[in-house]
């Protein structure tokens, strides 16, 4: 990364840029919608403006496919903003972990308060069924990365807030909870790497949330986290194979169901 930039300078005119673009001075939360999740954009409120992700400072379009590459600033019914970011950069496309938490930074800077993280993520404990949402109670990063640079040993008990998955769990009770392992990817795991993130506690593994959970810790925003199961993990089941179609085919069957309850809950928050 450019020593002569501060990536929250970076943050701050992308989220003037986007003042700008949207008409809207200030976001109070923040969405960013993985895999599956993109339907909760339509259901949560009233879409103000959207705006190409490419045209703002600091993001990049994704090559992977479900991600729409727009940032949209939707009304609630209470009429507080949500900025929807459907453009997330991954870690595995190698543009560095500064491009990784840059939506989450700017996020922080319209004013949200409230970061939401969703994802598609493999499976790992025994009896979840494919197409299932889970609340992430906790991850491990496996990245070896981490967005804080320099010495800022910030602490991350309840990084995902237990305030905000109780609400999470009044719209839906017997919603699932568990520990979500962000592997750096792109392939998915080995059998041995899934059973390895079963001994350590994981419950879930998948390629993205975990880094822009503690940058929104960093930036002082409370952090709710979904996965859709999407697939089982390598080797829960014997002789599965994974692919990257049957991730998207769960994500396209689920959207519906899923993006109601995000937006039910997103009304709560
Ligand atoms: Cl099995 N692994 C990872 N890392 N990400 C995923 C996945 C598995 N299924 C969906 N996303």
């Amino acid at each position: 990364d450019d020593l002569a930039v501060d990536p929250f300078d970076v943050a701050a005119r992308a989220a003037e840029q986007i003042a700008a673009a949207t008409g809207v001075q200030r976001h109070d939360i923040a969405l960013t919608l993985g895999s599956g999740w993109g339907r909760a954009a339509e259901l949560i409120g009233e879409t103000v403006a959207t705006v190409p992700a490419a045209e703002i400072e600091g993001f990049s379009v994704s090559g992977v496919a479900g991600h729409s590459g727009t940032l949209r600033s939707i009304r609630l019914a209470d009429g507080r903003h949500a900025l929807v970011i459907g453009a997330r950069t991954h870690l595995f496309e190698g543009l560095g972990v500064r491009r990784v938490v840059h939506s989450v930074r700017t996020a922080a800077a319209t004013g949200a308060k409230i970061q939401v993280l969703t994802n598609g993520a493999g499976g790992i404990k025994r009896g979840w069924k494919p197409g299932s949402p889970v609340l992430i109670s906790d991850h491990i990063n496996l990245t070896g990365k981490s967005p804080l640079e320099g010495a800022t040993f910030i602490d991350l008990t309840d990084l995902y807030s237990s305030r905000l998955r109780d609400i999470a769990r009044t719209v839906d009770p017997t919603l699932d909870e568990g520990v979500y392992v962000q592997f750096p990817g792109p392939h998915y795991e080995t059998p041995a790497e899934v059973r390895m993130a079963e001994i350590i506690g994981g419950d879930l593994v998948g390629m993205s949330t975990s880094l822009e959970a503690i940058a929104a810790r960093q930036a002082g925003m409370e952090v709710l986290g979904f996965s859709l199961m999407t697939n089982v993990a390598a080797g829960i089941l014997k002789d599965a194979p994974l692919s990257h179609a049957e991730v998207l085919e769960a994500g396209r069957e689920a959207e519906g169901r899923i993006g109601s309850l995000l937006a039910a809950v997103v009304g709560k928050l």
